[in-house]
């Protein structure tokens, strides 16, 4: 998915060992559609060479502010002509303090202070620098100008300590720059998001579970974040990481989702259930390995509570969005289970085309009829049920 296609950025580099981080963002800056004009300070390039920087932007790099290349001489003012923002990543304690007190003595500087675009920030420095009273200042001066900071992230530092001051890795620069300019359309709500499979123990090493992926409930995390929701992600057991911004609830079986989800539910505005929760669990759960015997042997199950159901008919439910994957016939079945659950918004699915890939196809079900969302991928539907649960949330103003 192309997230950034026909944003036009400058991403400045500025002197810091995180530069080389530097070069894999702008990758994928590029990868998401952005155009990237990279402008590096004069320690940035002690660092990372400006040819990495022009080979993977596929564009000229600028250091200099008396470059003469630029018709007019006014580099410091074309470049962000027609910018959507300045990304500087790393930003030093160096140039913060400058940006924050107005110098203009670099490209870099300058270009910021002759600006009408974005300014974003992802910090990097040793753990004093950015505990410094200094750096506090300025990163407060910053915020009020209307500054956007991401991060810094904590970690080991490049100077063997380790704490607060890490730059954010690439990818989470990225999702911060591509929640930077998506539309706020969820601000100010809680979002509780179920994912992944459950696992019912038989005993202490074996139970049942289902092939569920986690991808497509952990997109929808992703993109509720991205449209500035508090997301909470219930999820059980799954091999992804936990996506920036996303607080996550681990759990295992239906017993302990239900648990945590009723306990996450109050205050949220949307429930979200995407996991798929085994209908049944081993009735009891052996305390010890059971032997093999060599005799068949019989395990009796007993149903799982419905999770979706019971939030739907609390008092004051949330929004509930449930999922429905079947086989065949997914419109009777999913026009069914919409009524039987009583949820406003049924994403239906065929298994075949949904379970564990990257991609999916899948029919969006209210009030007002089927919605076909095409084949796509998992990311990208996910910010299509984005923007139809906000218009619904709205009052359901959208013209299909
Ligand atoms: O009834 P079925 O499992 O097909 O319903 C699917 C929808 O209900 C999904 O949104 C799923 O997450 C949710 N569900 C649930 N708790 C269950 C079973 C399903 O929340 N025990």
């Amino acid at each position: 998915m192309e997230e950034l296609k026909g944003r036009n950025l400058v991403l400045g580099v500025s002197g810091g060992i995180a530069a080389y981080k530097a070069a894999e963002l702008t990758r994928l800056l590029v990868k998401a559609g952005a155009q990237v004009d990279v402008v590096m300070t004069e320690a940035a390039t002690r660092f990372v060479t400006p040819v990495t920087f022009q080979a993977l932007s596929g564009r000229t790099v600028w250091t200099d502010l008396w470059d003469a290349r630029i018709g007019n001489n006014m580099a410091h003012i074309d470049l962000t002509r027609g910018a959507d923002g300045i990304l500087i990543a790393p930003a030093s304690a160096d140039i913060l303090a400058k940006l924050a007190h107005g110098f203009a003595d670099d490209l870099l500087t300058t270009l910021c202070l002759a600006r009408e675009c974005a300014l974003m920030v992802a910090p990097a420095m040793n753990r004093q620098m950015w505990e410094h009273p200094a750096t506090r200042r300025n990163l407060a001066q910053l915020q009020a100008d209307g500054v956007a900071i991401f991060g810094p992230g904590e970690g080991d530092q490049a100077c063997g300590e380790t704490g607060l001051g890490r730059m954010l890795e690439p990818e989470e620069v990225l999702e911060a720059v591509v929640a930077y300019f998506a539309p706020k359309l969820l601000v100010g709500r809680k979002v509780v998001i179920t994912a992944g499979p459950t696992f019912e123990p038989i005993d202490p090493v074996r139970g049942i579970t289902n092939t569920s992926s986690g991808k497509m409930g952990y997109a929808l995390a992703r993109a509720c974040v991205r449209a500035s929701a508090e997301v909470v992600l219930v999820s059980g057991p799954v091999s992804l990481p936990v996506p920036p911004g996303v607080r996550r609830v681990a759990v295992q079986s239906a017993l302990q989702m239900r648990d945590a989800v009723l306990a996450e539910v109050p205050g949220a505005a949307v429930f979200i259930a995407v996991a798929a929760v085994a209908d049944y669990r081993p009735a009891q759960t052996a305390e010890h390995k059971i032997k093999k015997s060599g005799e068949p042997m019989q395990l009796w199950l007993t149903p799982n509570p419905d999770i979706l159901a019971e939030v739907a008919a609390l008092p004051q439910p949330p929004f509930c969005v449930g999922f429905a994957a079947e086989s065949r016939e997914l419109d009777a079945y999913a026009a069914a289970k919409r009524a039987a659950k009583r949820v406003p918004l049924l994403v239906g699915n065929l298994v075949q085309d949904g379970l564990g890939g990257d991609d999916n196809e899948v029919v969006l079900y209210d009030d007002r009829g089927r919605h076909p969302l095409g084949r796509a991928t998992k990311t990208e539907l996910a910010w299509r049920i984005v923007e139809h649960l906000a218009d619904l949330l709205a009052g359901g103003t959208q013209q299909e």
